[in-house]
């Protein structure tokens, strides 16, 4: 028997991790979140959980195996070190630790190899995570030499209250319902996703430029990806090594919706750059809340579990 953590679990990832853990029969599973929703239900299977508050004390006794952390990155710089060293296994999806030397920062299907690890594993960021599910079997191909890309991420992606902006801003008579968000919090995306997609492909120098935009959406990120590759693949040959990737899908003009409530990074619109003569453009879309975050903890866990570097 494993026992289980989610902290964060009243939260738009936490929720979907407890989702995802009932749906895979884990049974001993405890909901945290902060002193605010203390003593509330969340829902867990066909049941419920009641919510703990989650304190460096409570989290660091060792009475969990593994930990789910979906919470800030203040909450996660205060709650998880005590924990791990209480002698739990911490996946933790906040952005305190993913640069951390020593700290794995892992995709699952992707770098598995990297989860040497039995204290803190890190969760990149749900735009880091849709990239690489493309870049890798790209580079394994044909070797990348360039990145470009344009996101266009959804309101979910920002937790719950950026669901709870969208919907307090419904288009009325057809009006757009917001405005693209542009503020500083881009950059600070932009990059992130760089320095995450080098350390997950271990591409330390790999030249990559993002261009990172919030959508009014609610759930789905999609980004228009431009690879200049080191040597020639065309743009049969790269369907071909993307349709037989773990967890990618090939689906030409697959919208947020379409990726919604999917697993997969779903990938189309293959073709050659007709700017640049070793270039493809492509076009992916993938669901932000699961293998953009919590499905690719519970996929980290399985991998955890299979090494035994987790107590089955
Ligand atoms: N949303 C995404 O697509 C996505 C993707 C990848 C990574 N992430 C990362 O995952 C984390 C959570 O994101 P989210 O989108 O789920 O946010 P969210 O919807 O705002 O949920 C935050 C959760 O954290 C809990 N929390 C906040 N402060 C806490 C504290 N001091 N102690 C314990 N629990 C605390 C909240 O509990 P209360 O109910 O008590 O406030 C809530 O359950 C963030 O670090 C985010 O960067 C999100």
């Amino acid at each position: 028997m494993t026992r289980v953590g989610v902290v964060g679990a009243t939260g738009a990832v936490g929720s979907v991790t407890l989702g995802l853990l009932a749906e895979r029969g884990f049974e001993h599973v405890r909901a945290f979140a902060s002193s605010r929703s203390a003593g509330k239900q969340v829902p867990f299977g066909e049941g419920e959980l009641a919510v703990e508050e989650a304190t460096p004390d409570v989290l660091g006794a060792g009475e969990l195996d593994l930990c789910f952390f979906s919470v800030g990155t203040g909450a996660s710089r205060e709650l998880v070190p005590p924990t791990a060293a209480g002698g739990t296994v911490c996946i933790d999806k906040s952005d305190a630790f993913r640069l951390t030397d020593g700290v794995p920062l892992v995709v699952a299907g992707v770098n598995d190899s990297a989860l040497d690890h039995d204290e803190i594993v890190a969760n990149p960021n749900c735009s880091a995570i849709q990239l690489s599910c493309v870049l890798k079997p790209l580079h394994e191909a044909a070797g990348l030499a360039s990145v470009r890309l344009a996101t266009y991420q959804s309101m979910s992606g920002i937790g719950d209250a950026g669901i709870e902006k969208l919907r307090v801003t419904e288009p009325a008579d057809g009006d757009l319902a917001m405005d693209w968000d542009l503020e500083g919090e881009e950059f600070s995306e932009e990059s992130k996703l760089r320095a995450e997609t080098r350390k997950i492909l271990d591409l330390p120098d790999l030249p990559l430029q993002a261009q990172c935009v919030r959508v009014p959406v609610l759930v789905g990120h999609a980004q228009a990806i431009w690879v200049e590759t080191a040597q020639p693949l065309s743009a049969g040959e790269a369907r071909e090594v993307l349709g037989s990737a773990p967890h990618v899908a090939l689906e030409d003009f697959a919208t947020p919706k379409d990726a919604a409530g999917r697993d997969e990074v779903l990938v189309g619109r293959v073709r050659a750059d007709t700017a640049n003569g070793t270039g493809l453009a492509l076009w992916s879309v993938n669901d932000n809340l699961r293998k953009g975050a919590a499905l690719n903890a519970v996929q980290i866990a399985e991998a955890l579990l299979e090494r035994r570097l987790v107590r089955a």
